[in-house]
């Protein structure tokens, strides 16, 4: 098998994506046709895509926020405009990482390594100071009873214990700031909450602005 590549989402992927993201997550409805339109309308360049020979096998969706604005408190609704990235606002400093996936039948290869190297290359590309995300705790449904979400992501940190998600980005080299309760209520395997993680550019210089190529190398 050759390893797949990451490149820039395109309009005539929408259907492919909206059936891996089905598949994905079957208990939540996939984004609509209209809903990734509008997102490759509004930022292109932050919408990417991972791609084998059998077709796409995973996704990495960002908008850039004024983290100022949400830092405090948000839903994943609140912050992207349910899924529409109206909030994208090409001043701000932060690339916020809206949602993230691989295809069930291809995890454990690489492939959200690739998502996330592609998401620091356009961070670093546009100068900005960071990424931002919520991730989801999806093995918190089988502590839920027996411990408090922000212990549960504590013990995943102190590597107690494994999560899906959160270990992945930690592994990613991103630091863990806590949680947010109802992020996402319909995600029913992390009981509706998020942490909140953050990678910082190394590369970011505040004294030039966000730039935003037309053609960002991933
Ligand atoms: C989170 C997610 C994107 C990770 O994608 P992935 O392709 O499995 O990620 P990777 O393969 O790069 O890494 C996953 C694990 O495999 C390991 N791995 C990666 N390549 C490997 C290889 N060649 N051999 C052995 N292990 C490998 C990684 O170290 C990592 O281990 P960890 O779970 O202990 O951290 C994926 O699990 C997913 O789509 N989940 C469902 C959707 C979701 O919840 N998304 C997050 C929204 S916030």
């Amino acid at each position: 098998m050759k390893r797949p590549i990451v490149r820039r989402t395109q309009a005539q992927d929408i259907p492919e994506l909206i059936a891996l993201q089905a598949r994905v997550y079957p208990s939540i409805p996939p984004w609509s046709q209209r809903k990734l339109r509008e997102q490759l309308d509004v930022f292109p360049q932050g919408q990417i895509v991972a791609e084998n020979e059998d077709g796409l096998v995973g996704c990495a969706s960002s908008l850039i926020v004024l983290w100022d604005d949400w830092a405090e408190s948000h839903s994943w609704k609140e912050i992207t405009g349910s899924g529409t990235f109206d909030n994208h606002n090409p001043e701000g400093r932060t690339l916020y990482g809206a949602e993230v996936f691989v295809d069930p039948a291809m995890r454990g290869l690489g492939v959200g390594h690739l998502l996330y190297e592609g998401r620091r290359s356009l961070c670093r590309a546009m100068n900005l100071k960071r990424i931002i995300a919520c991730g989801r705790l999806p093995g918190y449904h089988e502590h839920a009873a027996d411990m408090s979400v922000e212990f549960y992501a504590q013990k995943v940190v102190w590597g107690d214990l494994h999560d899906p998600v959160l270990s992945f980005q930690l592994k990613e080299d991103f630091s863990y700031c806590g949680v947010v309760e109802d992020y996402l209520p319909e995600d029913h395997e992390s009981c509706g909450h998020a942490s909140i993680i953050a990678w910082l550019n190394p590369d970011y210089d505040p004294e030039r602005p966000t730039t935003i190529p037309e053609e960002i190398p991933l």
